[in-house]
């Protein structure tokens, strides 16, 4: 039965005429490879609400992929952008240098995990902290080969997607591909054999990483290891802790550098600012962006002085790299991630949600598993019978909860997995609202399916 709502207002049915007539010129006008998940115009944001041209009010459980951990448009992230607009937009920190871009440089230092002396480049994108971190690692190693996992994701510049892991719709007829790039098998805990504990399981995937080591690259070849320490549109997979150190330490052993990817698990995602500290390891290179400045366009690669010094000058940056908007926003995001302890939101956001997806287990046998760490969560859904992905249904759910008025993703290779982002300034009655739906929404469209329910 539908709930009254209490912040969500969906009315005259999805889309709305504004939004259809957008549509129609986005169409026209904008290239068809820029995929669109729903559609949905936005007028405004604040906090998890998402209102768009048509008057509706949605709950944003997508969070721009992941990017405002700090909710939409937190006031003193504004007032900090509208006051250095005053001032200027743009000098190129190559040409005339500004304080902001120093202050964050020193303040990702501090934050970063690792007690070593620490130096950071600025950037605009995630793909291209990627990109920089690689040159970085290169540089400084005098060697080429770089592994990643399967499942990850890590951009969609060329580097980006020779790393990437998932053919379609990221790399499909897009090749060929950055040489020197190698893919080394990542945990996959919800497949593990029964008779294998979670770090019994880990441990076998470092047996299975040694293998690769002997099979694929040698690690004198190997200038590094990139890992997003929780896979982010891999299916948010949570690794076993014994696998991510186990890496590092083969790394550290062999002279590999360690990257963390943590663009999506940074700022608080998964309930520490960064997930590598939660796996006990100090990255010699972390890449940072999305939830960096609440959605505008900046990212990092921090690490090692000593590995971050090894290009000469002139050989990183670009000409928008490090904006001053980007930078007074993300002093202000991370004033007041710390202010208001956001991590610690996030543990709370990401048990509620686990206890509630756990309890529509119990009555869904085609959620096959519900996992995550922090407020990175994630829902598998599955046919119940054979025990293969469920993409339709999954499809299905995600258009109904559109339609009620909650925007929700999809992640996985394929494409069966309810994936959690939502800003960490959710209230509770927002989040329950929100998990309502979705519980909603999974009731309607298995009995359309006429998918099983226990
Ligand atoms: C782990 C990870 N790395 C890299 C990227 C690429 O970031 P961007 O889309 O800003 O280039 C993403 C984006 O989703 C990501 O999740």
């Amino acid at each position: 039965m539908t709930q009254p709502r209490k912040f969500i207002s969906v009315s005259g049915g999805l889309p709305g005429e504004k939004t259809k007539e957008l549509l129609r010129r986005r169409e026209q006008a904008v290239a068809a490879g820029v995929g669109n998940n729903f559609p949905l115009f936005v007028e405004s944001a604040k906090g998890a609400l998402l209102h768009d041209v048509d008057g509706n009010t949605f709950l944003d459980f997508a969070g721009g992929i992941g990017t405002v951990n700090a909710g939409h448009c937190p006031p003193e992230v504004v007032d900090a952008v509208k006051r250095q607009a005053d001032l200027f937009l743009h000098t190129c920190f190559h040409v005339g240098m500004y304080e902001p871009y120093v202050a964050l440089a020193e303040k990702l230092a501090e934050l970063t995990p690792g007690s070593f002396p620490k130096k950071a480049v600025l950037l605009n994108s995630g793909a291209e902290a990627v990109e920089n971190a690689v040159k970085i690692a290169r540089k400084f190693s005098g060697k080429a080969g770089i592994v990643s996992f399967t499942r990850g994701f890590h951009g969609r510049t060329l580097m980006g997607m020779s790393l990437t892991s998932k053919v379609k719709p990221y790399k499909y007829k897009m090749g060929p591909f950055a040489p020197a790039t190698y893919k080394a098998p990542f945990p996959y805990s919800y497949m593990r054999p029964e008779s294998m504990s979670e770090e019994e399981y880990g441990q076998f995937c470092v047996r299975q990483f040694e293998d690769f080591l002997l099979t694929e690259a040698a690690p004198e070849e190997l200038a590094a290891v990139i890992m997003e320490p929780v896979q982010g549109e891999g299916g948010f997979n949570v690794p076993p802790k014994s696998f991510v150190k186990g890496i590092y330490d083969i790394c550290k052993q062999n002279g590999i550098l360690f990257i963390a990817d943590e663009i999506q698990t940074g700022f608080g995602r998964t309930g520490t600012m960064f997930a590598s500290k939660y796996f006990g390891i100090e990255p010699d290179l972390i890449t940072i962006s999305k939830s960096l400045a609440a959605g505008l366009p900046i990212s990092a690669v921090v690490g090692r002085a000593d590995i971050m010094d090894a290009p000469n000058p002139g050989e990183l940056g670009g000409t928008y790299g490090g904006n001053p908007l980007g930078c007074v926003a993300a002093l202000a995001v991370i004033k007041q991630m710390e202010k208001d302890d956001l991590s610690g939101r996030s543990e709370v956001i990401g048990e509620r949600i686990r206890s509630r997806c756990t309890s529509l287990q119990a009555q869904y046998p085609a959620i096959g598993d519900v996992r995550g760490l922090g407020a990175m969560c994630a829902v598998e859904f599955v046919e119940p019978d054979t025990g293969k992905p469920a993409k339709t249904l999954v499809a299905g759910i995600v258009r109904a909860c559109y339609e009620k008025g909650v925007i929700i993703l999809t992640a996985g290779v394929h494409a069966n997995i309810i994936r959690f982002l939502t800003p960490l300034v959710i209230t509770d009655d927002e989040l329950q609202e929100g998990l309502d739906i979705i519980a909603e929404a999974i009731a309607e469209v298995h009995q359309t399916a006429g998918a099983n329910s226990r």
